[in-house]
């Protein structure tokens, strides 16, 4: 009997061992593990979106080829006008800097299925059509060159692949099971052939099908072949960050908004919704101030030049976070709240008013559990006089106009880390 019992604990402990490392390998493959490799992203909170392809030369945004219902032999004739002579990315790259971004994330290939990279597994590739360059060694010659974190977004669906379009979901294996090696081989290309790559940032799967996508076995490649990378939601795992669109979504993962300028992610030059520069640095601090990060796309023409009104707003942004970066990079939340004002966000120990509602010149303010030390205008310097009782406080001083145009700060610092007065909000 006793030799039997021993049996049957050894079991259940060899069971329980193995449930155990499986669960430990599901993690790590999932990316729950992140919180080291995640940390220089977080801090970052803005990055540059790129979209760039083939639809660049039609200047329609990068649905065109589905939209417009344009069979591939005509779609890839649209490839010899893809000659993007001045391409510079380190002009790109220099650009995201100015605008005080600390990643740019490149579609190398979008859901059209065109390579802006030289894949050996494709014959819709920048190499063997259109430019007879492999674009994506070039940006990362320059990410890399320039100390840039880089990111590949890729497109797992390809709308070239024989077969896949024009049909609807769901399509039979014979036509999805070689999309799906192809988009495999291609991963491991982009992350053997490129040097580092910082982020993988999927998109287009087929929602739900991560057995047909062996999205498991994708992540579990992806991450050998580059351990410090972040891989973003969109593979059918849960991955290291989540990514919504075009709305600022808080959520308790890591996240990052991803938002157009105007209302097209690829070349759209007569799209003329942008936003103004003010609404762009509310859109980044919203953000910000929320733990999350602000991916602001541009859409570069055929050529490669980046349209005129978006490089003169990542300018302006540029302008504002030589001042005001130190509200952005490595924000969260604050534990006291001056909603009626804008935002507020916490760094390290002082916490800033994002002021989209100028009070004039006295600024009030409640549910401060601490002590106010200084007080400034972040946009000007200026120091404030502050009057606290018990939890109120009064900042005076201010100018009666904002003196920035886009966003105004002030800075407060406290005796050691600051308290709201009540648990009104964590
Ligand atoms: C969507 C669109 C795509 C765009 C992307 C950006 O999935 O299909 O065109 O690249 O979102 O988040």
């Amino acid at each position: 009997m006793r030799e039997r019992g021993q049996v049957i604990r050894t079991k259940n402990a060899t069971r329980y061992l193995l449930v155990l490392l499986l669960t430990m390998l599901l993690f790590q493959s999932y990316g729950q593990d992140n919180a080291g490799r995640i940390k220089w992203w977080q801090d970052a909170r803005f990055g540059m979106f790129i979209h760039w392809g083939v639809y660049s030369t039609e200047g329609r945004g990068e649905w065109i080829m589905y939209q417009e219902h344009i069979p591939y032999p005509e779609y890839r004739n649209l490839a010899g006008n893809f000659q993007p002579k001045t391409y510079d990315p380190a002009k790109w790259v220099a650009l995201a800097k100015e605008a005080g971004m600390k990643y740019v994330v490149l579609t190398t290939r979008h859901h059209d299925g065109y390579c802006l990279f030289d894949s050996k597994v494709s014959d819709f590739t920048t190499v063997k059509v259109g430019p007879g360059r492999d674009l994506v060694a070039e940006f990362a010659t320059a990410c890399h060159k320039a100390g840039m974190k880089m990111g590949f977004y890729y497109s797992l669906t390809d709308w070239h692949f024989p077969g896949i379009l024009p049909q609807g979901y769901p399509r039979s294996p014979e036509i999805m099971n070689p999309m799906v090696q192809q988009a495999h081989d291609q991963v491991k290309e982009l992350l053997s052939n490129y040097g580092k790559v910082d982020i993988l940032w999927f998109d287009g799967m087929t929602p739900g099908d991560t057995t047909t996508w062996r999205s498991g076995e994708l992540i579990r490649m992806a991450r050998k072949l580059q351990p410090d990378i972040l891989i973003n939601d969109r593979a059918g795992t849960s991955g290291d960050f989540v990514t919504p669109e075009n709305v600022v979504a808080a959520n308790n993962k890591p996240w990052e908004s991803c938002y157009a300028m105007n209302r097209t992610w690829g070349y759209a030059p007569n799209d003329l919704n942008y936003k103004p520069v003010a609404e762009l640095i509310r859109l980044l601090t919203s953000c910000a101030s929320q733990g999350g990060n602000f991916l602001l796309n541009v859409s570069p023409d055929a050529n490669g030049e980046i349209p005129k009104q978006q490089a003169e707003s990542l300018q302006e942004i540029g302008k504002w976070m030589k001042v005001h970066g130190v509200t952005v990079y490595q924000a969260g939340p604050s534990p006291i709240v001056v909603a009626n004002l804008g935002f507020q966000c916490r760094v390290g120990d002082k916490v800033y008013l994002l002021i989209q509602r100028w009070p004039g010149s006295v600024l009030p303010f409640a549910w401060c559990g601490s002590v106010v030390k200084s007080a400034r205008i972040l946009t000007t310097g200026q120091p404030l006089q502050i009057e606290q009782k018990e939890d109120r406080v009064w900042l005076r001083g201010l100018p009666v106009n904002p003196p920035d145009p886009y966003m105004n700060v002030v800075e407060l610092s406290f005796d050691g880390a600051p308290k709201a007065s009540s648990p009104a909000y964590k």
